[in-house]
C-alpha cells in the first residue's frame, strides 16, 4: 500500500512540475503573446499553469450523469475522444468550407480560437501591441537602433581610410566637458513611438527610454538606452570603432574593475583625436591615451550621480526587466551591486 501511495504523490508532483514547465515553454513560444491573459472564456483542458487535478465527484446513485469524458458539457473539437471521426460535409472541397463544417451551430467560446479565426486574431493582436507597448526592450526598437538591419552596422565598423589618425598620442591632453542641465530638471522618459534627439554628441543627459540596459559590454548600445542608466548613476565607456585595440582593452579592464554599474559600447560620435571616452550624467572625459589616474578620479567623482540615482540599487537590479539586445558580457560585481566602494582595488595598485 505504501509504495502505491508514494507513487501517486510522485505522479502529482510530476504533473505539477510539468504544468509549470509547460507554462514556461508557452510563455516563450507564444511570442508575441496574443492577449491570452485577457481570456474570459473557458479553458480546456485546464488553464495554463494550473496543475491538472482530476476532479473526483461523488454523486448520488440515483442521478444519471454522463459517465464518459469527465464532466465536460461543451463541444469537442474536432471530435470527442473515442468518437469515430465523421466528416459532416463530404462534398466540400475547399479547406475554408471544411473548417466551416466544424463550427456549425456552436455558440460557445473556442479555445484558443475558432478554427478559421486564427489569422484575424493575429493581425489584430499585432495591431494592438504596436499601439499599447511602450517599451518592452524587444519590440519596435528600430526607432533607436535596429540590430537586424545591416545598414546600421556602420555603428560598429571602422570605415576610416587612415586608421593611424586614431593612434594614441601621449602629448594630447584629455578633455573633461560638462553639459549643463538645470539641476532641478529631470528629463522625462519616452515610449518607443516617439524618437529622441540630442543637442550634443555623444549625449550625456536628456530624455531616455523607460527600460534600463543590463550592465555589461555591448556590441552596440544606442544613446537613448544608455541614457536611462546614466540617470541612475552609471558610467558608460565609449570607444570609436577605429580606436587602437590595446587602449580599448586597457580602459575596459580599468572600468570593469572599478564598478559594477558600467556599460561599454562603440560610438561613431568620438573624434579621431580622442577616440576613448567615459560618460557620467552631464559629464564626459575624452582621451587619446588611457590615463589610469584620470579614469579613476572621474569615476569616483561622477559615478552614482544622476536624477534617478538611488542609494540601494541592489534592491532593484535583480527584480527589474532590462534591455539586453547586443549584450556580449554581463558586468561582474566588484564590491556589491550598490558599488559600495569605487575603484578600490585600483587604489591599492596606484
Ligand atoms: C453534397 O452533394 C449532394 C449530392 O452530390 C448534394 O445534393 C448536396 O446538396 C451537396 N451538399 C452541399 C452542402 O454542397
Ligand atoms: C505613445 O505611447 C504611449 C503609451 O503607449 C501613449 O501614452 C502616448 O500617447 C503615445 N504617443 C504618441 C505620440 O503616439
Ligand atoms: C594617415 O595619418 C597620419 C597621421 O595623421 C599621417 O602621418 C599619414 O600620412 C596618413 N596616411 C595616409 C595614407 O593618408
Ligand atoms: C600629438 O598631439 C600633439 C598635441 O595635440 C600634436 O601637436 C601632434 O601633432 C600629435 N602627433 C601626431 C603624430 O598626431
Ligand atoms: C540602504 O541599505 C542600507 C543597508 O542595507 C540601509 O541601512 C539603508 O536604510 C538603505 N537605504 C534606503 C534608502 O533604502
Amino acid at each position: 500500500m505504501f509504495p502505491l501511495r508514494s507513487l501517486t504523490v510522485l505522479c502529482l508532483i510530476i504533473a505539477t512540475c510539468q504544468a509549470k514547465s509547460i507554462k514556461k515553454a508557452q510563455a516563450n513560444l507564444l511570442e508575441p503573446n496574443f492577449g491570452l491573459d485577457d481570456w474570459q472564456g473557458k479553458w480546456f483542458p485546464y488553464a495554463p499553469g494550473e496543475p491538472h487535478i482530476p476532479k473526483v465527484q461523488r454523486v448520488p446513485e440515483t442521478t444519471t450523469i454522463p459517465n464518459t469524458k469527465d464532466d465536460w458539457r461543451g463541444k469537442w473539437f474536432p471530435y470527442a475522444p473515442g468518437e469515430p471521426h465523421v466528416i459532416k460535409q463530404q462534398n466540400t472541397s475547399t479547406s475554408a468550407a471544411s473548417e466551416e463544417a466544424f463550427t456549425d451551430s456552436w455558440n460557445g467560446n473556442w479555445f484558443p480560437q475558432a478554427p478559421n479565426e486564427r489569422l484575424k486574431q493575429q493581425v489584430e493582436a499585432v495591431k494592438t501591441l504596436k499601439e499599447t507597448i511602450c517599451d518592452d526592450g524587444m519590440r519596435n526598437l528600430a526607432v533607436d537602433y535596429d540590430p537586424n538591419d545591416v545598414g546600421q552596422s556602420f555603428n560598429i565598423l571602422c570605415i576610416s581610410n587612415n586608421r593611424s589618425t586614431y593612434d594614441p598620442n601621449m602629448s594630447r591632453e584629455a578633455v573633461l566637458t560638462e553639459h549643463f542641465l538645470p539641476s532641478a530638471y529631470v528629463p522625462p522618459s519616452k515610449c518607443l513611438n516617439v524618437s529622441i534627439e540630442y543637442t550634443h554628441l555623444p549625449p550625456t543627459n536628456g530624455q531616455y527610454r523607460p527600460m534600463p540596459a543590463e550592465y555589461g559590454t555591448y556590441s552596440y548600445l544606442p544613446p537613448q538606452r544608455y541614457m536611462r542608466n546614466l540617470a541612475e548613476g552609471a558610467i558608460v565607456m565609449m570607444y570609436h570603432p577605429c580606436a587602437f585595440q590595446g587602449q580599448v582593452d586597457q580602459l575596459q579592464q580599468i572600468v570593469g574593475g572599478c564598478l559594477y554599474r558600467h556599460l561599454i559600447t562603440p560610438s561613431q560620435s568620438l573624434s579621431p583625436e580622442r577616440p576613448l571616452a567615459l560618460l557620467a550624467w552631464s559629464h564626459i572625459l575624452e582621451m587619446s591615451v588611457v590615463d589610469k589616474h584620470l579614469v579613476a578620479d572621474f569615476i569616483k567623482k561622477y559615478a552614482k550621480q544622476g536624477p534617478l540615482a538611488v542609494e540601494n540599487l541592489s534592491r532593484l537590479v535583480n527584480k527589474r526587466e532590462s534591455y539586453k539586445v547586443g549584450l556580449q558580457t554581463e558586468a561582474r560585481l566588484v564590491t556589491s551591486e550598490d558599488d559600495a566602494e569605487l575603484c578600490g582595488y585600483l587604489g591599492e595598485q596606484m
